[in-house]
């Protein structure tokens, strides 16, 4: 696990885009994990960039995401319409290449990501408790895809995408930690000060099933993108 300190949310969407297009240019058909939230939308914007310049294409490869709301109030909730605003219709990924866990079969998650060649580049947001896609604390390291509950932190957390707290989902359909472990390649971003326990947690270089992010220091090729802020912080 090695930490990368940046000025800036965007510098670190710059670097990360960056890597993503590199890998795309060299493996056209490359495999993406994709996540939701703020913290990834400076990547999303530099790969969105870069396809409307002409420098990379996403015609081949496919993406699959992290989680997804169990019965969200409305459509522009779900995490399907939050990828397709913010990546999938400014790039050339075809929709049919998009995955999403499904309530429906959420044990068959792992399966198609493993029947697709596994996933080569993951990016990660984390939540304040330290959850990393919807693995909330105490998950087990080795979970698969899986339907989870919300922890209260998570929903007042995420209760800004929606009218109210009341309305804000209560569970979620999510890769488990040993889903998320398969990939190739892992990058996590921590750009807000309410991620510094969960950064600090990382920075102990221990397993603790309490901070789901954890499980990453077994991980053989992760980085963890933090800002100087965050860092700082999370050092004390
Ligand atoms: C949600 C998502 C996570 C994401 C987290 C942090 O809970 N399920 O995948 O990492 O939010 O979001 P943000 O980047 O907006 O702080």
């Amino acid at each position: 696990m090695k930490f990368i300190v940046c000025e800036t949310p965007k510098e670190i969407g710059e670097k990360i885009g960056q890597e993503i297009i590199a890998l795309v240019q060299k493996n056209p058909k490359a495999i993406l994990g994709l996540a939701t939230g703020s913290s990834p939308l400076p990547v999303y914007d530099v790969l969105a960039n870069a396809y409307q310049a002409g420098k990379v294409s996403f015609r081949e490869t496919k993406s699959f995401n992290l989680d997804e709301y169990i019965n969200p109030p409305f459509e522009e909730a779900t995490y399907r319409y939050f990828m397709k605003e913010n990546l999938f219709s400014r790039v050339d990924i075809r929709l049919e290449n998009t995955h999403f866990p499904s309530e429906r079969n959420p044990e068959e998650y792992d399966g198609e990501i493993a029947a697709a060649g596994g996933v080569d580049f993951q990016v990660l947001g984390i939540g304040r408790d330290g959850h990393i896609g919807f693995n909330e604390p105490n998950t087990p390291f080795d979970s698969r895809t899986h339907i989870t509950p919300l922890t209260e932190s998570t929903r007042e957390a995420n209760a800004r995408f929606f009218h109210s707290l009341e309305e804000t989902p209560h569970e979620a359909v999510t890769m488990g930690l040993g889903t998320i472990m398969k990939s190739r390649h892992i990058v996590l971003i921590a750009s807000d000060l309410s991620k510094v326990d969960a950064i600090r947690s990382l920075l102990k270089g221990q397993k603790d099933l309490l901070w789901p992010a954890t499980v990453l220091v077994d991980h053989p090729s992760c980085e963890i993108f933090v800002t100087k802020d965050v860092y700082e912080a999370a050092k004390q």
